[in-house]
């Protein structure tokens, strides 16, 4: 069987995506990639820049690469201070990956997002097929992606699978940069007995997911039949519909001294504004049996006991910085 390859492996998705690939296919079979420099004692680590196209190739080509789940991206805020960068990275990236996809016949996942949509997108139930007009530079590199992708499967035959997903939500890697992260941060605030300052607006509704069915997602999507595959850009799949207040009023049911203000950054704000509150997913659900299993509810009882138990793991922030030089994958 050949090797499967996660780029950007240190980051939210990646940290936990990798140990469920190596849980599901073999730890010696998943070839993890990021920014980070390799540790000799890790065989299964390689330093890769995405934007090299060499790279690229002589990594896929070396290991033997049949799968790559390429998550090598700039999130929407960090994108949006570095608008130059966030091109280069998102779409050099991409385009690196679907050459060597092409050249070496190897399935390629890309997750797109939520922000592929923009303010003249419907917001409720935003249907799979829609106008896609985004507003940040995140977004134009999510449309462009889901178009790269279209293209690569039909011109060239590269099995190419995408997910739109929702602002996601996870206890064992600090998100990377969205404007999404105020969950994450809440729960760690909770946790940690402390006040939080939301950047967005209470009543900020935005589909968010929690990510055990992110991960479920990606790996359903990658082993469904192709056959059944409608869309080579990207499927909508939804996990909740919900605001900062809802889910600070979902943790103090378990922690009722939390306390949040509000703090809007207007910039954050104004991207929320643009994106969906609530997509519909229809259509992964009928070509592949997308199903999410954690609601409002759900989610906070495992964040919060995830979090807990994490001894001391969650006790300081640990900026997105210096993460690749200190996460571990398992
Ligand atoms: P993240 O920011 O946490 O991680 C991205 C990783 O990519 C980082 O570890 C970073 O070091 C790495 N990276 C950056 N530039 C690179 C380069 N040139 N070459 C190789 N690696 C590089 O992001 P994430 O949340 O894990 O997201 C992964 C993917 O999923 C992205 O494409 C993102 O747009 C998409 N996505 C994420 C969310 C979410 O809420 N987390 C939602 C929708 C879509
Ligand atoms: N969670 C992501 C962000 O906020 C959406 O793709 O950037």
């Amino acid at each position: 069987m050949r090797s499967i390859l996660v780029t950007g492996a240190l980051g939210q998705i990646g940290a936990e995506l990798t140990p469920a690939l190596r849980e599901r296919y073999g730890r010696t079979g998943v070839i993890a990639s990021d920014l980070a420099n390799a540790r000799p004692s890790d065989e299964f680590y390689e330093r890769l820049d995405c934007v090299e196209p060499e790279a690229v190739a002589d990594l896929v080509e070396r290991r033997d690469i049949g799968v790559i789940y390429h998550l090598a991206a700039l999130l929407s805020a960090a994108a949006e201070g570095r608008p130059q960068v966030a091109w280069s990275v998102n779409m050099s990236g991409l385009y690196n990956v679907l050459e060597a996809a092409r050249r070496f016949g190897c399935k390629v996942f890309f997750p797109s997002s939520i922000a592929a949509f923009g303010p003249t997108t419907p917001r409720l139930s935003t249907p799979q097929v829609t106008i896609q007009r985004p507003t940040t530079i995140y977004g134009v590199t999510k449309v462009a992606g889901e178009m790269l992708c279209d293209y690569y499967a039909a011109r060239f035959g590269v099995d190419a699978r995408g997910l739109r997903l929702p602002g996601l939500v996870s206890f064992a890697a600090p998100p990377g940069g969205g404007v999404t992260d105020y969950a994450v941060e809440m729960f760690r605030a909770a946790v940690r007995g402390e006040r939080y300052s939301c950047f967005l607006a209470a009543k900020t509704r935005l589909d968010m997911m929690y990510m055990p069915d992110a991960i479920r997602a990606i790996i359903e999507l990658m082993e469904s039949n192709p056959q059944r595959l409608r869309f080579r850009n990207a499927y909508n799949v939804t996990g909740m519909s919900v605001t900062p207040r809802e889910i600070a009023a979902e943790i103090r049911k378990h922690i009722s001294s939390f306390d949040v203000d509000y703090r809007v950054d207007p910039l954050r704000q104004a991207i929320a504004e643009s994106w969906p509150q609530s997509l519909d997913a229809s259509a992964a659900r009928e070509d592949w049996g997308f199903a999410p299993r954690f609601d409002l509810a759900a989610m906070t009882s495992d964040m919060l006991a995830q979090l807990t138990s994490a001894t001391g793991a969650f006790d300081q922030p640990i900026p997105h910085e210096a993460r690749n030089a200190n996460a571990t994958l398992e």
